[in-house]
């Protein structure tokens, strides 16, 4: 079986879901469609045989497309995957889903009423390090959760349509709501603008969730350091992942304090020190299992893993965060019947 496809927007990222689309087996890369010529120039230059246009309604008015990948600037998200459903075509759309949590609903209804997959591009949940951290978390070798923080911060490309927490803030609250299977139940944020009045190229979140477990992102485009890091400290462990890291993406800590007893606490606290084991991941291109993982829902009916849900509960915080950081900081509280859903 064979899925036709079309993709709009090739530019920085999306010319990468240009080259692995265009080399799964499974997929014929039909058309590639973005406003600018340059950029098609490029794809043209690359990958032959691909149909060029400016118009996405040239994809929509090929019925025999089934498929189609946005991966154009994120304020076009909404409208292109709205119309690609509306067309009957299954939607990949990169991160963000859209920027509304109104807007992210009406895209999960619509291919919901139309039985259509709705897939979006939480890429770190196809690393394999965060799979692994996964398992550590469901085996219970890290013990209880206690806390997550979250460092995504560089001196890199500055957006104009949208700030750094919506930039940034999908992959690390993708990833945090993968390990945790829980939403928070309150989400507060602080940012500023530095470079362009009204777009925040700095921020911080912070949630809270049940359990007393936490978390904490730092977003930044204007940082002298390139740091992407998530540490999660467990009762039992605690571990890092560092994927600016080439090969030792995880170092597990055997780290802790255990005899905590109330009756005698400072005597009776216990600091374990054990070692720092560095797992052999296998690493495998996490974008290619993505991109894989959708063609292999759209063929064989099956749920994506970073579904239309998946999306709209990222949006939910990032909007609650938004909400916060245009007020001061102050906390968000999310539906407690939303904190207890399962992710
Ligand atoms: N998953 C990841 O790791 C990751 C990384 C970077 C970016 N992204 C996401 O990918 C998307 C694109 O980011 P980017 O860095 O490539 O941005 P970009 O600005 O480099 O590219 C966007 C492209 O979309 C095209 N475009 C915009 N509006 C269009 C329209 N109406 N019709 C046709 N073409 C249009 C532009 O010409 C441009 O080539 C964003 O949603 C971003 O959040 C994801």
């Amino acid at each position: 079986m064979m899925l036709k496809a079309g993709i709009v927007g090739a530019g920085d990222w999306g010319k990468n879901l240009v080259r692995v689309f265009y080399q799964i087996r499974d997929v014929e890369l039909a058309y590639c469609c973005d406003a600018d010529g340059n950029r098609r120039k490029a794809v043209s230059q690359l990958f032959p045989g691909v149909c060029l246009t400016s118009r996405f309604e040239d994809i929509l008015a090929d019925a025999s497309v089934q498929a189609v990948i946005i991966a154009s600037s994120a304020i076009t998200h909404y409208e292109f995957a709205k119309a690609a459903l509306e067309a009957g075509k299954h939607v990949y759309v990169e991160k963000p889903l859209a920027l509304s949590v109104a807007h992210a609903e009406e895209m999960v209804a619509l291919a919901d009423s139309k039985n259509l997959k709705l897939m979006v591009g939480h890429l770190l949940v196809y690393h394999p390090a965060v799979s692994h951290l996964r398992k550590m978390v469901e085996s219970g070798e890290l013990g209880e959760v206690f806390y997550i923080y979250s460092q995504r911060v560089n001196l890199g490309k500055i957006r104009q349509d949208e700030n750094a927490l919506w930039s940034f803030a999908p992959h690390d609250i993708s990833v945090i709501l993968h390990l945790l299977g829980q939403l928070p139940v309150s989400v507060s944020a602080r940012g500023e603008s530095y470079l362009r009045e009204g777009v925040e190229d700095v921020v911080f979140v912070n949630m809270k969730f049940r359990d007393r477990k936490m978390a904490q992102l730092q977003l930044s485009w204007l940082d002298p350091h390139k740091i992407r890091k998530i540490t999660i400290v467990g009762s039992k462990k605690m571990v890092v992942f560092d994927d600016v890291e080439s090969t030792e993406k995880l170092k597990i800590f055997d780290k802790g304090v255990s005899g905590v007893s109330y009756e005698s606490y400072g005597d009776s606290l216990t600091l374990r020190f054990g070692d720092i084991n560095i797992p052999h991941i296998n690493m495998t291109e996490p974008l290619r299992a993505e991109c894989q993982h959708f063609v292999d829902c759209v063929l064989h009916d099956k749920q994506p893993m970073t579904g239309g849900n998946d999306g709209l509960r990222v949006v939910r915080i990032i909007e609650a965060a938004e909400h916060s950081m245009k007020h001061d900081g102050e906390p968000v509280r999310l539906p407690e019947s939303l904190a207890a859903e399962r992710t």
